[in-house]
């Protein structure tokens, strides 16, 4: 099992879209295990998106990232991550494929609506930074022997 940390960005929240991005993960097969709501400060969203810093777009990922709440989750799964990606799409909207969430619901990479760890080791970083070890939940469902075989 892996875990991967997903947040449905401002405009997400903001366009009523969390149901249909958590539906999108919920009915893959993933399994949410942790997720709270919160409003970053400038300086914790400078800490979540530390590798980009120096890069032209920062002040307005930055400016983006804390314009309103955002919904922090985290979701388990065979390959979580690489799913989680794949279920996203592309960075950019205008180049995510069909029935992708970025694909259906956005235009533009200033304003992609979800955010998702992009490997095993910046998945381990967000979710220590993001959530406690008692914010997250270890439970079967038992509906999961007819998602893993
Ligand atoms: P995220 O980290 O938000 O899941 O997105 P990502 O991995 O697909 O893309 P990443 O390269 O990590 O970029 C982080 C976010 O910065 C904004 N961005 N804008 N204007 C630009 O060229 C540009 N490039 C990136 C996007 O909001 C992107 O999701
Ligand atoms: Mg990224």
């Amino acid at each position: 099992m892996e875990r991967t940390f997903i947040m449905v960005k401002p405009d997400g929240v903001q366009r009523g879209l969390i149901g249909v991005i958590i539906t999108k993960l919920e009915r893959r097969g993933l399994r949410l295990v942790g997720m709270k709501m919160l409003h970053l400060s400038e300086d914790f969203a400078k800490k979540h998106y530390a590798v980009h810093v120096g890069k032209p777009f920062f002040a307005g990922l930055i400016d983006y990232i804390t314009m309103g709440p955002v919904v922090a989750m985290v979701w388990e799964g065979t390959h979580a991550i690489e799913v989680a990606r794949r279920t996203m799409g592309a960075t950019n909207p205008a180049n995510a494929d069909p029935g992708t969430i970025r694909a259906d619901y956005a235009l533009e990479i200033g304003r992609n609506l979800v955010h998702g760890s992009d490997g095993p080791k910046t998945a381990a970083t967000e979710i220590a930074l993001w959530f406690s070890e008692d914010e997250l939940m270890t439970y079967d469902r038992s509906i999961d022997r007819w998602i893993y075989e």
